[in-house]
């Protein structure tokens, strides 16, 4: 099981559009083997009904390993069917359960994601059931602190581990948080003393040094970096070696740039050059990479307008220049 063969344990975190298969397969060349990766929320609802383009998000490439695709939904015989089916598929490393997005279209209708939060008998059922279906990878959850209070995670992570849950990942803010101040680190040391299933410590960890503050504060079995990657998969092997963060070599990061471009251009063709204007503006904003030239804010504004590997090369060469 991936989660038994390395202390602490290193995970990217599931994002939304952004960790899909061009992303994830640069974090593997960037950072190499020994992180989890924790692909992109998809919808329970959408794989039963076998829509094209939500099994399409799950397929991964061999050297994306170990991979754990995450489900979102609020049905408890749906997302077990749909687990069973994932994992007859496509045989991922594991299974994790979305209890913690905050997004209204996720909350709302559905009462799935952090919704689940206020539904423990909901969530406990989830993890039963798909416990049920003996599919032989570990099923994870990835849940916040609480919906309004802090402390409801120590009510809750013992309930998910004692539905069968074999990993806990916890981000350090409640559902009403949403994204604001810091997250938590003592409340995650809490809720890790009450359970004794694995735990994932997540939220604003950004660098090597918050890696090891993380872990020593929440003693916590390993750390999940979501935003503190974008832009930056080198983070995923320097927190491994405890490197110091240092600015990265400009080279360095068009190599890479141009790597994941091609990748995502393969992936979802020509026309897919706009949408690849998100990651752009991380690997040239990540307080990390920030290259440090003149002339980076007129730079950053043709990035976002590039349309083609054509421009996207040309715009670079300007870089090079500097
Ligand atoms: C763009 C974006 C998309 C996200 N999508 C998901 C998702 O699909 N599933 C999930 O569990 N969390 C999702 N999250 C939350 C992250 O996994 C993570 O919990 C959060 O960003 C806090 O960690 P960080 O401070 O390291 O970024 C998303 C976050 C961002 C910024």
């Amino acid at each position: 099981m991936w989660y038994e063969s390395q202390k602490p344990i290193i995970a990217l975190a599931p994002m939304a559009d952004m960790t899909d298969s061009p992303f994830c397969c640069v974090c593997r060349e960037v950072a190499g083997d020994d992180f989890v990766i924790f692909r992109e929320m998809v919808s329970s609802e959408a794989i039963v009904r076998e829509n094209q383009k939500t099994l399409k998000m799950c397929e991964f490439d061999e050297v994306e390993r170990p991979i754990v695709i995450q489900l979102f939904g609020a049905s408890p015989e749906i997302i077990a069917k749909t687990a069973k089916i994932v994992v007859e598929k496509f045989s991922p490393d594991g299974i994790d359960i979305n209890m913690g997005c905050p997004v209204p279209k996720i909350t709302g209708k559905n009462l799935a994601g952090a919704a689940l939060m206020k539904d423990h008998e909901k969530a406990v059922e989830i993890v039963k059931k798909i416990k049920a279906e003996n599919l032989n990878v570990p099923v994870s959850v990835k849940t916040r602190l609480g919906w309004s209070k802090p402390e409801e995670i120590l009510e809750f992570a013992p309930k998910l581990e004692e539905a069968g849950a074999d990993l806990i990942t916890i981000h350090g803010r409640t559902k009403t948080q949403g994204y604001s101040g810091q997250a938590d680190w003592g409340m995650i040391a809490r809720a890790k003393q009450v359970i004794s299933i694995p735990v994932l410590a997540n939220g604003d960890v950004k660098s090597p040094e918050d890696a090891r503050v993380c872990l020593a504060q929440t003693g916590a079995d390993g750390v999940m970096i979501g935003r503190g990657a974008l832009g930056n998969p080198w983070i995923l092997n320097d927190i491994l070696i405890a490197k110091d963060t240092k600015v990265r070599n400009i080279n360095e990061i068009i190599g890479v740039v141009l790597r994941h471009a091609n990748l995502h251009l393969e992936r979802y063709g020509e026309k897919s050059m706009v949408t690849f204007r998100k990651h752009l503006a991380c690997y040239f904003s990540n307080a990390v990479n920030k290259p440090r030239v003149t002339g980076l804010k007129e730079f950053k504004k043709e990035l976002m307008k590039i349309s083609s590997l054509d421009e996207l090369a040309m715009v670079l060469r300007k870089l090079k220049k500097f």
